[in-house]
């Protein structure tokens, strides 16, 4: 445990703190050898995961990252070294928001003078598909807000997040029951399609600490995350041998998969949106054909796919 308040060591401001990416990136730089202070940004400070912040010794500031609250998320910046900035789509579903909240964290960064920012980007799906693909807005959206952030003279990173291996805990309809009482993956894209998929809260922020802890920040720098790349039959399988349930992939068009995310609760274009970018990711995969950045470098190898499923509660999905 390296989190400390000595004023000689680096200050890092973690936006989404309290959620999967800042308390990965809070734990992989929590477990360094290297002291850090570390400044978290929650709407409540009283929530459980920011009182667990506290008493670790991050310091929690409340704030709430939005646009009509420039003065106060620039203050929130002040004194940082560096930055880690995320945007939250699935809050709001509304990419010009989140287009418009990314460049503001950028600005607010910018202006206290931090020697880097981290940014959680995606690929620009648009762009790559020749305009085959264009309502990934949450891939878009945060392909926008990169662009804004390599103009901005300030040294930046993207340290892209892979497909997380919790999607499949039951926050998307990506592991289903069928009527025979087996559980499918019935995605968008062929058994085969290889997806970078991550272990989020043990591996993200390995990468972001890999950054921090390079003897140069290395401005310009894309990372892909992973903790594995491992196609769709590959994690029906190895669900299955670590569950002990049958769990079987399946491609489905995308008409039947818009109407699965839209009876799970999607507003029907935010279904598009996520049903194109699987499309998206078998066609030109889910780093737009970009190698994932391997583990090479990084303080631990990453998980596997089966130390994932070991670890995992899979009792809201499996039952
Ligand atoms: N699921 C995937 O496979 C995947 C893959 C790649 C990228 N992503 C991207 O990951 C992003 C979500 O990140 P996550 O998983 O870390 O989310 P999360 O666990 O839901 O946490 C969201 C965090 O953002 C903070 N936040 C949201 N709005 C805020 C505001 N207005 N002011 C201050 N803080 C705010 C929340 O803080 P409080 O609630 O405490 O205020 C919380 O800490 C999405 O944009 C998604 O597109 C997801």
């Amino acid at each position: 445990m390296t989190i400390t308040k000595a004023q000689s060591t680096p200050l890092i401001a973690v936006v989404g703190a309290t959620g999967v990416q800042g308390g990965s990136v809070i734990k992989a730089l929590s477990e360094s050898d290297k002291p850090y202070r570390i400044r978290g940004f929650t709407r409540d400070v009283t929530k459980p995961a920011a009182e667990a912040l506290k008493k670790r010794g991050v310091e929690l500031v409340a704030v709430n990252l939005v646009l009509e609250n420039k003065e106060e998320v620039y203050k929130a910046f002040a004194g940082a070294d560096y930055a880690f900035l995320v945007t939250n789509y699935w809050e709001h579903m509304n990419s010009e928001r989140e287009v418009s909240e990314g460049k503001l964290l950028i600005d607010a960064a910018k202006a206290a003078g931090v020697k880097g920012i981290i940014w959680s980007g995606l690929v620009p799906v648009k762009k790559i598909s020749g305009g085959k693909y264009t309502k990934v807005e949450h891939f878009d959206g945060k392909a926008q807000v990169t662009e804004y952030g390599r103009a901005s003279g300030v040294p930046f990173v993207d340290v892209q997040a892979g497909m997380y291996a919790s999607n499949l805990l039951g926050n998307f309809p990506l592991l289903v029951k069928e009527p025979d009482g087996t559980f499918a993956l019935p995605w968008v894209v062929r058994p085969t399609t290889v997806i970078p998929t991550i272990d989020m809260e043990n591996d993200y922020g390995l990468y972001v600490r890999w950054v921090l802890e390079m003897p140069v920040f290395p401005d310009g720098l894309e990372v892909y995350t992973t903790s594995e790349d491992i196609s769709l039959e590959d994690q029906a399988r190895q669900i299955s041998e670590g569950t002990g349930k049958k769990v079987v992939s399946k491609q489905i068009s995308p008409e039947v998969a818009t109407q699965i995310f839209v009876s799970f609760g999607f507003p029907p274009a935010a279904a598009v949106d996520v049903v194109e970018g699987f499309q998206f990711f078998d066609e030109f995969g889910y780093y737009g054909g970009n190698p994932s950045t391997g583990a090479k470098g990084l303080a631990r190898p990453t998980r596997t796919f089966a130390e994932f499923v070991k670890n995992a509660d899979w009792s809201k999905v499996l039952a």
